[in-house]
Formats: C-alpha cells, sequence, structure tokens
C-alpha cells in the first residue's frame, strides 16, 4: 500500500510552523504512522545544508545558483534516504516545504530560468511528487509583519534567506500563486488569516478525505 506525501507552501509567516504538528497530531489520533519534516534538512546531511544556506556565517556571497543546487542537494538525500522507504512502507509524510519552494523563491524570487529549476528539482525528487500540497496565503503585510515580530524576539539567529528585499518576496508571493494556478488538483489554498482553530478546519477539510483513503 503506498503512502501518502503531504507538503506545506507559503511565505514566510505563513502559519506552517504552527499547522504541520497540529494536522500530524489529528493524523496520528486517527491511527496512521506519519514522518514529519522540513526542507530544507530533515536529515543529517540536510541539517548541515540548511545551516550553510541560512545561518552559517560565512554564507553571505552565495550566489542564486548555488543556493538552487544546495537547495536540491539537500532534497535527493530526504527523497532518497527517508521519503521513498517511509512512502513504501505505507506511511504518511508531512513535509514543512518541498519543490514549490525552490520554483517560488529560486524561480520568481531569485529569477533563474524557470525551465533550469524544474530540471533541477526534477533530478532531485525523480517520480517522488507530494499527492497533496496546502498552500498558507497570507497577505504580504501580514507575511511582513510576523516576519518582524520573530526577527525581533530571535535577534541571535541570523538567516541569510530573510535578508532579501520587498521585492524578492513580492516575486515569491506571486511565484506562488502562479504555481497554484497551475496545478489546482495537487496544490490547496488555504486562506491562513483567522483563528489557529479556523486554519487547521480549513487544512483538516481537505486532508482527512485524502487520509481516509489510506489505512494503517
Ligand atoms: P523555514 O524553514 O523557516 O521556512 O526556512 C526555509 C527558508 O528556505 C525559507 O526562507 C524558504 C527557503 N527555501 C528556498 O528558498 N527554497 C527551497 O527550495 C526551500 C525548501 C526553502
Amino acid at each position: 500500500m503506498k503512502g501518502l506525501f503531504i507538503t506545506f507552501e507559503g511565505n514566510e509567516g505563513s502559519g506552517k510552523s504552527t499547522q504541520v504538528p497540529l494536522l500530524v497530531e489529528k493524523l496520528r489520533e486517527w491511527g496512521h504512522t506519519v514522518k514529519v519534516f522540513r526542507e530544507p534538512g530533515g536529515t543529517p546531511i540536510g541539517e548541515e545544508i540548511r545551516h550553510t544556506l541560512k545561518h552559517s556565517l560565512s554564507n553571505a556571497a552565495m550566489t542564486s545558483e548555488a543556493e538552487l543546487l544546495l537547495m536540491n542537494a539537500s532534497r535527493a538525500q530526504l527523497v532518497r534516504e527517508v521519503i521513498r522507504p517511509a512512502l513504501a512502507r505505507g506511511e504518511i509524510i508531512v513535509c514543512d516545504r518541498f519543490y514549490d519552494s525552490t520554483t517560488a523563491y529560486q524561480g520568481y524570487g531569485r529569477q533563474l530560468d524557470l525551465l533550469t529549476v524544474k530540471h533541477v528539482i526534477d533530478l532531485a525528487v525523480g517520480d517522488t511528487r507530494p499527492d497533496l500540497t496546502l498552500f498558507l496565503k497570507v497577505p504580504q503585510a501580514v507575511s511582513e509583519e510576523r516576519l518582524r515580530s520573530r526577527q525581533s524576539t530571535m535577534p541571535f539567529l541570523r538567516d541569510r534567506m530573510e535578508e532579501a528585499d520587498r521585492a524578492f518576496f513580492e516575486r515569491v508571493t506571486k511565484g506562488y500563486d502562479a504555481i497554484a494556478a497551475e496545478h489546482p488538483d495537487r496544490i490547496k489554498v488555504i486562506h491562513a488569516v483567522g483563528t489557529i482553530e479556523e486554519i487547521q478546519s480549513a487544512i483538516w477539510r481537505v486532508a482527512a478525505p485524502l487520509a481516509a483513503t489510506r489505512v494503517s
């Protein structure tokens, strides 16, 4: 029995880190075996790559091309080391970001050639594709405000990705809208403003029917 692969996507401050554990908890209550990962990262090699991409003190000169390849190096490892074996065992994978982030951030945000980006993603993931993607959409102003407040509570944790300018994040947002419009069957847009419970319910309405098709 093939498992189920669910990914979360969204701009900074879209509430993914709150909603991912809530969905995982629900799925486990239903008796499913669930593994949860984040990208970049999720494996020992991937977590080292994540550090290089985000927090390393020597990453300021990183080119967009190096960024694209490192994101996908982490992904290639995650797919082969853990995602494929878990799906083959019939488990549910929930991943905080996957390749739509690369299209949005490196493709639309950094403005790398979209076809090249697609080829790199294809190499990294092969035929391992999400069954469902939950795109948590928040207005740009909400995203910026949440990012500012997170940075003010954790000023010691520098993040190279968050140093990009407003135009970059606006392009990322436009990119997500374009990707969601291109894949309406897989990507469900969740309007992530409202209470945590309201957003959780909206997510569950989409995820539950799919989870019900998998017997754990
Ligand atoms: P986060 O775990 O806090 O969301 O941080 C991950 C950062 O990396 C975030 O700024 C989005 C970015 N990212 C990309 O630019 N491309 C990718 O393919 C992925 C997975 C993440």
